[in-house]
C-alpha cells in the first residue's frame, strides 16, 4: 500500500492468519518500522522475540504448562487451547518491554512506546501486504511466561503479535466520528 495515510486509516486486525509469514528481508523492514516509535530519551525501551516454525509447539508446551501451574484444574480443551495458540499463525513476535530507571522517563512511558513500536510492527506488516493481530491474555502477564521465554525481572511481555498472512475476508471497519472523540478545550 503506497498512502501512508489510507494505511493509518485502514489498518485492522487479522484473527485468522495463514502462510506465508513476512520473510526475513520484510521482517528487517517491519523491525525497523518498530524501532522508529516514539521513545523518551531514546532508552529503546523494547526487544523483540520471533517464535516461527517447529518452535511454536515448544512455545504452545511452555503456555500449556504455565496455564497448569496457574490453574491446577484446567481441563484438556483448556490446555489444547493453550498449547495450539502459537499455531494460529505461522509467526509470532513477542513483544517485550525492558524497563529501567531513569530521571525523566517513568515506566508508563517506556510501556507507551513499547506499545507504540507494537503498532508500528502491524503497520509495516500491513503495509507489505500482510496481517497480523496483538493479543494479550492471562499468559501475557505470567511471570513464569516470561521467566520461559527468558525475560529479566525488568521485564515483561507487551503482546504477543501474531503474523501472517490473512485468512478470509478483511472484517468492514466502522466509520468512526472524529467528534466523538475530539473536541476544542
Ligand atoms: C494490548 C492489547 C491486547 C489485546 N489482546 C487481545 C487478545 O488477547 N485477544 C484478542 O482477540 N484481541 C486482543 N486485542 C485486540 C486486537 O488486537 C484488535 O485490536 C481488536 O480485535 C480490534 O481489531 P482491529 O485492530 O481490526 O480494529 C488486544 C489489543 C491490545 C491493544
Amino acid at each position: 500500500m503506497s498512502d501512508p495515510l489510507a494505511l493509518l486509516k485502514q489498518r485492522n486486525s487479522a484473527p485468522r492468519l495463514t502462510d506465508p509469514a513476512p520473510g526475513p528481508a520484510e521482517l528487517d523492514e517491519i523491525f525497523q518500522a518498530a524501532l522508529r516509535a516514539p521513545d523518551h530519551a531514546w532508552l529503546r525501551p523494547w526487544r523483540f522475540l520471533t517464535i516461527g516454525g517447529e518452535r511454536r509447539a515448544a512455545f504452545g508446551a511452555l503456555l500449556e504448562r504455565c496455564l497448569v501451574a496457574r490453574n491446577p484444574e484446567a481441563d484438556e480443551a483448556a490446555r489444547a487451547k493453550a498449547r495450539n495458540a502459537p499455531l494460529r499463525a505461522p509467526l509470532v513476535v513477542v513483544a517485550v518491554v525492558t524497563l529501567s530507571e531513569h530521571p525523566k522517563v517513568p515506566h508508563v512511558e517506556q510501556r507507551l512506546s513499547a506499545g507504540c513500536a507494537v503498532q508500528g510492527i502491524l503497520l509495516a506488516t500491513h503495509a507489505l501486504g500482510y496481517a497480523g493481530i496483538w493479543r494479550t491474555g492471562d499468559a501475557a502477564f505470567d511471570r513464569a511466561v516470561m521467566d520461559g521465554l527468558g525475560l529479566g525481572a525488568n521485564e515483561e511481555i507487551v503482546g504477543f503479535v501474531y503474523l501472517g498472512t490473512r485468512e478470509g475476508d478483511p472484517k468492514p471497519l466502522p466509520e468512526l466520528a472524529t467528534s466523538d472523540f475530539v473536541s476544542a478545550w
